[in-house]
Formats: C-alpha cells, sequence, structure tokens
C-alpha cells in the first residue's frame, strides 16, 4: 500500500517572516492527521528557518531544485550536501517552471537526481505535457520521454524511494484542472513505464503525485483515483487553512 504524499511547493513566495507565520499556522491543523507523508518546499532563503520550525513535526522540508555538481565554481546552484545540512529530506527536481523559464532539460534532471539519491535525498520530478503538446494529441510521448530520460540515471534498487509528479502544464496556476479521469490515464500510463523500466513491484511502490490547481475542493476526488498518490500543491499551499484540507482529503 503507497503512503499518500502531498508536498507543497512554494515557489518564489514568502519572507522568512511570512514562511514561519505560513508553517507556525500549518503545523498544529496537521499534527494529528496519520497515514499521510506531508512536505513543505520554501525557498532557499526560508529553508532554515521553516526547519527549526519543523523539528519534532510531521512535517518533512523539501527544495525546489537541487545542483547536480557536489561543490566548487557553480554560482548560484545549491548541493545535495549543503540542503542537507540545512534538514531537507526532498528535492523538487525539473519543475516545468525551471524547464521553461531556466532551461531546464530532461539530461540536467537526470544529473540531479543522480546527485539527490547519492546523498539520501528523496527527488520529486516533474513532468507534464503543455497544452500545445495535449492538442496535438502528444500528451503520452513527452511525458513518457520526461520520464525515462528523467530517470536514467536511477537504479532498479533504489527506483522506489523515487517519487514522480506529474503535473500537466496547462494545469499550474491557472485554476484548469485535469479531470480526475485525465489525470489517472496518464498516471497508469507512468506507472506501466515504470513497470517496464524497474519491475512490477518497483512500479507499485513508487509514489505518483498529481499538481495543477489542486485545491480543498477536487483534491478528494483526484486523491481517490488508483494511481493518483498525492498532490504537489503550489498556489493552494500558500495559506495554511487550504493546503490542511488537501492533506486531510489524502487520508484514507
Ligand atoms: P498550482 O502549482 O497548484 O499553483 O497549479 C502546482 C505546481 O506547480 O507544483
Amino acid at each position: 500500500m503507497r503512503k499518500p504524499f502531498i508536498a507543497g511547493n512554494w515557489k518564489m513566495n514568502n519572507t522568512r517572516a511570512e514562511a514561519r507565520e505560513l508553517v507556525t499556522a500549518l503545523k498544529p491543523l496537521v499534527a494529528s492527521v496519520d497515514g499521510v507523508e506531508i512536505a513543505v518546499a520554501p525557498t532557499f532563503t526560508c529553508l532554515q528557518d521553516v526547519a527549526e520550525l519543523l523539528k519534532g513535526s510531521n512535517i518533512e522540508l523539501s527544495s525546489q531544485n537541487i545542483s547536480y555538481a557536489a561543490k566548487g565554481a557553480y554560482t548560484g546552484e545549491i548541493s545535495a550536501d549543503m540542503l542537507k545540512d540545512v534538514g531537507c529530506s526532498h528535492a523538487i527536481i525539473g519543475h516545468s517552471e525551471r524547464r521553461q523559464y531556466f532551461g531546464e532539460t530532461d539530461e540536467s534532471v537526470s544529473k540531479r537526481v543522480r546527485a539527490a539519491l547519492d546523498n539520501g535525498i528523496v527527488p520529486i520530478v516533474c513532468i507534464g505535457e503543455s497544452l500545445d503538446e495535449r492538442e496535438a494529441g502528444k500528451t503520452f510521448d513527452v511525458v513518457l520521454g520526461q520520464l525515462v530520460n528523467g530517470l536514467s540515471s536511477v537504479k532498479r534498487e533504489e527506483s522506489a524511494t523515487v517519487v514522480i509528479a506529474y503535473e500537466p502544464v496547462w494545469a499550474i496556476g491557472t485554476g484548469k484542472t485535469a479531470t480526475p479521469e485525465q489525470a489517472q490515464e496518464v498516471h497508469a500510463a507512468i506507472r506501466a513505464k515504470l513497470a517496464e523500466l524497474f519491475g512490477q513491484d518497483n512500479a507499485d511502490a513508487i509514489r505518483l503525485q498529481y499538481g495543477g490547481s489542486v485545491k480543498a475542493s477536487n483534491a478528494r476526488e483526484l486523491l481517490g483515483q488508483k494511481d493518483i498518490d498525492g498532490a504537489l500543491v503550489g498556489g493552494a499551499s500558500l495559506k495554511a487553512d487550504d493546503f490542511a484540507a488537501i492533506i486531510k482529503a489524502a487520508v484514507a
């Protein structure tokens, strides 16, 4: 049985004071939630503050990116070691905004995934098609291509720890959610491909999050789909009440 995993991607929002306020409000709302893995992904500048507040709580800390290099002359990058040092257990990798605005490719995703796994950080690997690609009937080609290439550095025996976030680009921040059926269809294809890559047992253990305008009002139906094991939540993770309601919708 896969444990549902709800992660909040704060993107480029919140000063340190705002981050502290948000996490302080969130903690008591979800303290008694059982059977759901929870994480938040603040900006790099807030990680330290949030890490302090999360100590002893049931909320884990994720970064929004991770360098593929261990250290040295990589201006603007943050290494796995540094993320571990500040308390991150997870790293979001290859988010569509990174692909779209910052030149992230399947190849760099694959290298970042390798750096995360080598350092005991769980990668949350984001994949998803654009509206043009969906309308051109290329959804499966694009999504499965990103999956295979992005996971090219993953060995079979470590694959079960990886988390995949399927986020159709046209549903991110737009208020347009994939229908539960649309999302399930892609999730099922992802799991079938994972079985080809890593064997059925590993594929059955890998959590597949859905992302793209997940809200309290649509979370239960999405999370009720057979192959949707969680959510990567952007906008709605910036309000403690909204995020807590999504987390509670994941309780069996
Ligand atoms: P959204 O973002 O929930 O605001 O659509 C999701 C994401 O990009 O991870």
